[in-house]
């Protein structure tokens, strides 16, 4: 089946072969509301939106996940090992895959959140950790490995049942052993795996022992591509090939030989629905949230948006305004820094400990700075989507300093919606920099003083500098948004399997 996917202004040639899209959380969620009713919720990221769209296109696509709740769980029951639709059209067929809840945890708490999310992202303290002890050993094998094994297992019968001939497009480092346990079984299966994170260089890997970053590496080199977001990240990773591996590897063809066969590094940065995204901010769901904002801002609107994830770097944010009110105290009392952030992986114990120290820092800066009726940041702990919008069309600058990361689709989402020419206040180390970097203002991750510095040249910056540097922004955002993404990864695997019937 051909045809053009959704939410791309170019033409767009959709895989011949069937399609089999894998992911650890997938495109929906089940739940029970308040009347016990099961409520399903649909993810609202770049990722799902782009991917339903594409398989809701074609005739024999599914999407396999992991059942994530004891509602997901039910319904995987009630299915067994069919997938079903998630509307009357039959638009997007989901097979949600039932797992061990023991391995499970091991897999996503112990092993996927935090130990390679923090090796991906530099964030280990490595004088003090991880231990790679008895216990990681075994939520390595009997978490990690069993949890893959299984969704390998269902990728396979899926692609199986397609007459053993799909295109299976993998995400993320949740499921780095499947495409080599998929290419066992289906070896005539287009293998895609698209990593969302950054990719470390090779020495980041020694973290792990030799047993299990091989093992990793060596599930990933199942794959006929693996996509990431920047050009750096695809090349970290042939260098660990090299490196960790000894596979010969082409700098130039951006390949790695595994025995005959080759496996491809790519880049693709990933973006947003720009269309939809418009909508919603322009929807009377967010316009209320925005009038409420609208009462409550001072002169200048610092914002941040994200998940309380380390790698978000937003301690030293908030020190980093502590300088900015030190340096400048004729801001007191005109400036907010509003931080609106979503708990994340509460159940993985470095995620629980940073929500402490946000709350704690954010104390310590109000209590030194703020008066009776002004208190210099703002936290709000919660989930909002339309709040979060409203306050994007709002700011003055937006505050996105991460340690690492591998895209940071707020700092894209915000500028495309802003409304008051907010700068673009931008860590170097994210994949966004790359694109819009020549248009923000630079934070240095770990230099809190050049953060204060930077965050006072944002807001003190002439109204022409800023509307340009924010019409670029959002230029380059709407030019490449999640539709090309998509595209120029489907295109490459045409050429691909072209090159390969
Ligand atoms: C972030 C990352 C994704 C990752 C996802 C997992 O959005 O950028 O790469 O897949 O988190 O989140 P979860 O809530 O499932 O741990």
């Amino acid at each position: 089946v051909r045809g053009s996917t959704g939410g791309y202004n170019g033409s767009v040639t959709t895989p011949a072969d069937p399609v089999v899209i894998v992911s650890n959380r997938g495109p929906l969620q089940h739940d029970r509301g308040a009347d016990g009713q099961r409520v399903a919720t649909r993810g609202g990221g770049g990722l799902v939106t782009a991917l339903s769209g594409l398989a809701a296109q074609l005739d024999d696509a599914v999407w396999v996940c992991a059942a994530l709740t004891e509602e997901d769980v039910a319904v995987s029951r009630e299915h067994g090992v069919a997938a079903f639709t998630t509307d009357e059209q039959g638009a997007l067929r989901v097979r949600m895959v039932e797992l061990d809840p023991e391995a499970q945890r091991k897999h996503y708490s112990v092993i996927s959140n935090p130990l390679l999310w923090f090796v991906q992202h530099y964030l280990w303290d490595l004088a003090n950790a991880p231990d790679i002890d008895r216990e990681l050993v075994d939520a390595f094998e009997t978490g990690y490995v069993a949890v893959n094994e299984r969704m390998a297992d269902a990728v396979a019968e899926e692609v199986e049942a397609r007459g053993g001939q799909a295109t299976v497009l993998l995400q993320d480092y949740q499921l780095y052993l499947v495409p080599q346990l998929v290419r066992q079984r289906c070896p005539r299966a287009l293998l895609h795996h698209f990593v969302h994170i950054p990719w470390p260089q090779p020495d980041s890997w020694r973290v792990l022992p030799p047993s299990m970053r091989e093992a990793l590496l060596v599930g990933m080199l199942g794959n006929d591509v693996v996509g990431f977001h920047t050009e750096r990240f695809a090349r970290n990773f042939l260098l660990g090939c090299q490196e960790l591996l000894d596979r010969p590897i082409d700098l130039r063809a951006m390949t790695v030989d595994v025995g005959g066969r080759t496996v491809r590094a790519r880049w693709y940065p990933i973006s947003v629905d720009t269309a939809a995204f418009e909508e919603l901010a322009a929807s009377p769901a967010v316009e209320e949230k925005r009038a409420v904002l609208e009462r409550q801002r001072r002169e200048h609107l610092l914002l941040r948006v994200d998940r309380t994830d380390p790698s978000k770097n937003i301690v030293r944010g908030f020190r980093a305004v502590d300088l900015l009110l030190e340096d400048h105290p004729e801001l007191l009392g005109r400036v907010t820094f509003l931080a609106l952030l979503q708990p994340s992986r509460q159940d993985v114990t470095e995620y629980a400990d940073y929500v402490e120290r946000i709350r704690r820092v954010v104390a310590d800066v109000n209590l030194k700075h703020g008066s009776v009726d002004w208190q210099p940041i703002d936290l709000r702990l919660e989930e909002d989507i339309e709040q979060a919008v409203a306050a994007y069309t709002l700011f003055d600058v937006l505050v996105v300093n991460s340690v690492f990361d591998g895209m940071n689709l707020v700092a894209k989402e915000a500028i495309l919606v802003n409304r008051r020419d907010g700068v673009l206040a931008l860590s170097e180390n994210t994949g966004a920099h790359e694109e819009l970097g020549a248009f923000a203002v630079t934070l240095h991750p770990f230099d809190v003083q050049q953060q204060a510095d930077a965050l006072h040249e944002a807001l003190t910056m002439a109204l022409a500098d800023r509307r340009a540097r924010r019409e670029a922004c959002a230029g380059v955002v709407r030019h490449n948004d999640v539709g090309r993404w998509l595209a120029r990864q489907l295109r490459d695997l045409e050429v691909l399997s072209g090159d390969e019937s």
